[in-house]
This record gives structure tokens, C-alpha cells and sequence, in this order.
């Protein structure tokens, strides 16, 4: 898909991947060493939800980077309204190359994106940039139920191959050297506040590109996802993790 169509299905929503401000605030709170004004980085920010929340939790300073230009203005602007602008710097940077020193964070958040690098990955890349003891907070697509349906079950082994069980991941969370300090699973409402004004913008869109086969092909894969999460939520779904470096 061209950059410029993905970002037509994607500009201006609340999120870019599912979660809700009560789970941010839930996973910050289960952090017990994280000093009054931490300095956090906030990997694959998206426009920035959980930016907004984190500053408004921590006074803190966050740095939030991404890939995408257009989401970080947008992060930008809603920092401003918020006004938490003078905590939050937006920068472009790419995950598996972040341009920080070692040590320089008390606390690393991502929300739906760890998965771009995979869990182990991530975490083994990301863990030198924290201060000793330093925490990080990621949500990750998780399998919640043994023997799912054929059908998800090769969805999501065509979308994520490296997706794993609860047990799978904390195990992976203590190979890496932290401490496992808490997980719990985001609810379907965080879902939904991603996918209902996705699933909106796709029958927009597929009105405006009735004619054009090749845009109604993506919007048909976007909205398969979202169709695949009504029938077998049970069987996965993001949960956040959250550690702390040993
Ligand atoms: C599923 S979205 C989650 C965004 C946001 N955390 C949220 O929950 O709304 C994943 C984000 O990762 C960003 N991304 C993709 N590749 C990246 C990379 N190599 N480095 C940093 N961010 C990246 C995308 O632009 C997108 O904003």
C-alpha cells in the first residue's frame, strides 16, 4: 500500500492501535521506583494518546519518537491543546536504531509497536538505554487461550508470527534481565476505540473508491482484522507488561 493511501485510512484518528487511557494509567501506576520528574521514551508514539496520558500522569519529560512525520505533528498539536507542550519533544527516529545514550531513561512506554521489532527483540535493544533499575511498559498482541479457530490461528500466523501465550512472554521478559512487575489484559473497549473509527473511515473510503480495485483490496485486509477481533476476541488480545531491569 502507498504511503499516501495508508495515511488517508489512518490521519487524524484517536490512536493507531488499541488501548484507552484507563489501562495507561493502570500500568503507571504499578510502577513502584519511577522518580517524581521521570525522563521517558515513548517508542512508535503514533499521534499520541498515551503521550498526552503519560505527561499529564508523570510530570515528567517524554521524548516520543516514530517513523511517521505526519503523527508526530499531530502529537505535537495535541500536546499543545492539552497543554503539556513544554514536557513532550516529538522526534523521527526508528526503533531498532534509537539515537539516545545509554542510560538515558528512567522509563521506556510503547504501546502496539513492539511487535514491529518482535517482544525479545525490543526488549534486549531498548533495555541499555534505561538508568539502572529503569522500567519499561510495553502492550503486546497476546494468545489469552490455547487451540484457537484454524481461522485466526493462520491469520495471525501470516500477520505475527511471534506472537505468544501470557507464560511465553514473561519468560522471554526474564531472559532479557528484568523483573516481570505486573501484566494484565487491555479490555475489549481499548479495542474499539481504535476500531470503531477505523471501521467508520473504511466505509467512507469505500464509497469514495468503489471503482478502484486495488484501494477496496486494502481496505477489505483492514477490515477483515476488525472482523476476525468480533468473532474470536476471546482467543487473544494486547496486554501490557510491565518490568523493571534487574
Ligand atoms: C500500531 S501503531 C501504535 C501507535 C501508538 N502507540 C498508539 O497506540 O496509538 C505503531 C506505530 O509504530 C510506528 N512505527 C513503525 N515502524 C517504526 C519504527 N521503525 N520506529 C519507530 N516507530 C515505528 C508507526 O508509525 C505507528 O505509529
Amino acid at each position: 500500500m502507498s504511503n499516501h493511501f495508508f495515511f488517508k485510512i489512518h490521519r487524524d484518528l484517536l490512536r493507531e492501535g488499541p488501548g484507552n487511557n484507563e489501562s495507561t494509567r493502570r500500568a503507571y501506576r504499578m510502577l513502584s521506583e519511577v522518580p517524581k520528574h521521570p525522563h521517558i521514551l515513548d517508542v512508535g508514539c503514533g499521534p499520541g494518546a498515551q503521550t498526552i496520558e503519560l505527561a499529564k500522569l508523570s510530570a515528567g519529560t517524554i521524548t516520543a519518537v516514530d517513523t511517521h512525520e505526519p503523527f508526530l505533528d499531530e502529537l505535537n498539536r495535541r500536546a499543545q491543546t492539552a497543554g503539556v507542550s513544554e514536557q513532550v519533544t516529538a522526534q523521527k527516529a526508528s526503533m531498532f536504531s534509537l539515537p539516545f545514550a545509554a542510560g538515558s531513561f528512567d522509563l521506556i512506554w510503547s504501546e502496539g509497536a513492539i511487535y514491529i521489532m518482535g517482544f525479545e527483540h525490543g526488549l534486549r535493544t531498548w533495555r541499555p538505554l534505561l538508568k539502572p533499575h529503569g522500567s519499561i511498559v510495553v502492550s503486546e498482541l497476546t494468545w489469552l487461550r490455547a487451540a484457537p479457530p484454524v481461522e485466526i490461528a493462520e491469520f495471525w500466523t501470516e500477520n505475527y508470527p511471534g506472537m505468544q501465550d501470557v507464560d511465553g512472554n514473561l519468560a522471554l521478559i526474564e531472559q532479557a534481565g528484568f523483573e516481570v512487575v505486573g501484566h494484565f489484559i487491555l479490555p475489549e473497549a481499548g479495542w474499539w476505540e481504535y476500531y470503531q473509527p477505523l471501521e467508520e473511515r473504511i466505509a467512507v473510503l469505500r464509497e469514495q473508491y468503489k471503482d478502484n480495485e486495488e484501494k477496496l483490496a486494502h481496505l477489505a485486509v483492514a477490515q477483515q482484522e476488525i472482523d476476525l477481533y468480533r468473532l474470536y476476541s476471546a482467543y487473544y488480545g494486547y496486554v501490557f507488561y510491565v518490568m523493571q531491569a534487574k
